[in-house]
């Protein structure tokens, strides 16, 4: 039998929780399914910290223009108005709700990050900061009795009936089958994909369900093939690959080829500072001309005691593997970390498909163009996972939708097949090795064939919506011809005012603008 709730929110990260509290502050009920425990997200893991326009020397049209500069041409004006300005309010908010942001006699301090124009990111416990925000939204959560969490409860499709989303089939932890939610409206709030690459600072769960459900079920992605590659993973064999924050950078560290020469300079004006594409390529090009799998992060310059209390989790986890970041090069090299596009909605969340609402990295808000400024994702899920929680309940006040009838069982059941690791590790080689940092048109077509060859074995619900994800990244890729951005064409290596535009997918239909 299904189980019927008002709200349906898929994702505890930043922007799940912050629209659960919305939507609760309206005096619906809503239920949170996360697909490990509550505190395991995208949001979890962030380091650098959240971006703001708070300080003294800031301003909100600053803040601005950095976001749209880096977006290179791709940003929607107004979204990101929205999310500098409302940014503030929300912020402050945070704050009132307990957040401790790193402070020095009691004023907020502000780190510098890559393409910020000034020093405007917010840390919290030096590298921490996603924690102690979900640390937050979840003691602000816990207030709130008509949020109901259930953990350990992966999504697997959306239901929608009579051309409206109404509800969700997610795999019941406690009978360990596949069983209904129905609801008023669903949220996804389910983050981003870097799992389908090789190489990725992302959590296990960051596998891209959500943009794959809601594809499946009609809306419309957007810009799928913007991919953000951090440029500096801990690079050592066998270990994961350990984000090392840009903070690090923003706080004096240089970048060293293997024959020790400091090369950001030879590559923009703003040597380590440059936007994070322009870096990750640069060391791309140098891992290839020196045949090494890595370069340096040199923090050698910085002092044990300062890097310890600025990076404690960074220099914890480096001196496990055998590294003292205050005395040795720290081997790095560029990994999947953000996609800038994602489920296509409106500044509310709405998504195109009615009852569907997205926010976060799942989403696509036109905030990040074809690049992401650093530290803005943060901040994104925190007011568009709001708005989107607001318009959700006032869409309801209104009294648009109602809880989804009687679904046909058959629509829903789960497809029995393959699941997945062998499926999974080819899939993630094929993306980093064809679908990269470095693209062609070749490396594009080869990849779009295996997955076509993938695509013919019987696959588990989990596995296909994988395997979705990744076909929508290399489609969107091969359209787009022209490098802008985060999308890097070897074959098409300028951008070209004639692919100003976005790229738009829709089941059953050929990739649009
Ligand atoms: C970082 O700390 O470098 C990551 C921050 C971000 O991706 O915005």
């Amino acid at each position: 039998m299904a189980l019927v709730t008002d709200f349906i929110v898929i994702g505890s990260g930043i922007a799940g929780l912050r629209a659960a509290i919305e939507i609760a502050r309206a005096g619906a009920q809503v239920t949170v399914l996360t697909k490990e425990r509550a505190e395991e997200s995208n949001t979890e893991y962030a380091q650098g910290g959240i971006a703001v326009a708070l300080s003294e020397d800031d301003e909100v049209e600053l803040h601005e223009e950095d976001t749209l500069r880096a977006g290179a041409g791709l940003c929607d004006p107004e979204a990101v108005r929205v999310l500098v300005e409302d940014g503030v309010r929300y912020i402050q908010e945070l704050i009132d709700w307990g957040a401790e942001f790193d402070r020095e006699g009691g004023r907020l301090v502000f780190t510098q990050e890559a393409a910020h124009s000034r020093r405007r990111i917010l840390h919290a416990h030096g590298d921490s900061t996603g924690r102690e925000i979900v640390r937050t939204l979840l003691v602000r959560a816990g207030e709130e009795a008509n949020i109901i969490f259930l953990p350990h409860a992966a999504t697997e499709s959306l239901i929608v009936a009579d051309g409206r989303c109404c509800g969700v089939l997610f795999r019941d932890p406690l009978v360990r089958a596949p069983r209904e939610l129905h609801g008023r409206a669903v949220i996804l709030a389910s983050g981003g994909a870097g799992q389908i690459y090789q190489h990725t600072t992302n959590p296990e769960v960051a596998t891209g369900d959500g943009m794959a459900m809601a594809y499946e079920a009609g809306a419309e992605l957007a810009d799928m093939e913007f991919v953000q590659f951090h440029p500096t993973a801990l690079s050592i064999a066998g270990a994961p690959r350990f984000l090392l924050s840009e903070a690090m950078r923003g706080e004096g560290g240089v970048l060293r080829n293997v024959e020790g020469e400091r090369f950001m300079p030879r590559y923009h004006e703003r040597a380590e500072l440059a936007p994070r594409d322009i870096v990750s390529r640069a060391i791309v090009a140098e891992m290839d001309r020196t045949g090494a799998q890595f370069v340096y992060l040199d923090m050698t310059g910085l002092g044990e005691r300062f890097l310890r209390q600025r990076f404690p989790k960074i220099f914890e986890t480096c001196l496990r593997y055998g590294l003292n970041v205050a005395r040795d090069l720290i081997p790095v090299a560029p990994a999947a970390h953000y996609f800038m596009g994602g489920v296509r909605t409106d500044l509310d969340g709405r998504t195109t498909l009615p009852g569907l609402y997205a926010a976060g990295e799942v989403a696509c808000t036109g905030v990040h163009g074809a690049n992401r400024l650093a530290s803005n994702s943060l901040l994104e899920g925190l007011v568009f996972g709001a708005r989107a929680g607001g318009a959700a309940a006032r869409d309801w006040a209104r009294g648009e939708p109602s809880i989804c009838g009687q679904v046909k069982m058959e629509d829903v059941r789960e497809a029995r097949g393959r699941m997945g690791f062998a499926v999974r590790k080819r899939v993630r080689r094929v993306m980093w090795e064809r679908v990269g940092i470095i693209r062609t048109r070749e490396s594009l077509l080869r990849a779009l064939d295996e997955f076509e060859r993938i695509a013919q074995a019987q696959l588990s619900r989990a596995s296909r919506n994988f395997l979705t994800v990744a076909q929508l990244v290399a489609r969107a890729a091969l359209w787009r011809e022209e490098s802008r951005g985060a999308h890097f064409r070897r074959d098409f290596p300028h951008s070209d005012d004639r692919w100003r535009a976005h790229s738009v997918q829709r089941k059953g239909e050929a990739v649009k603008t």
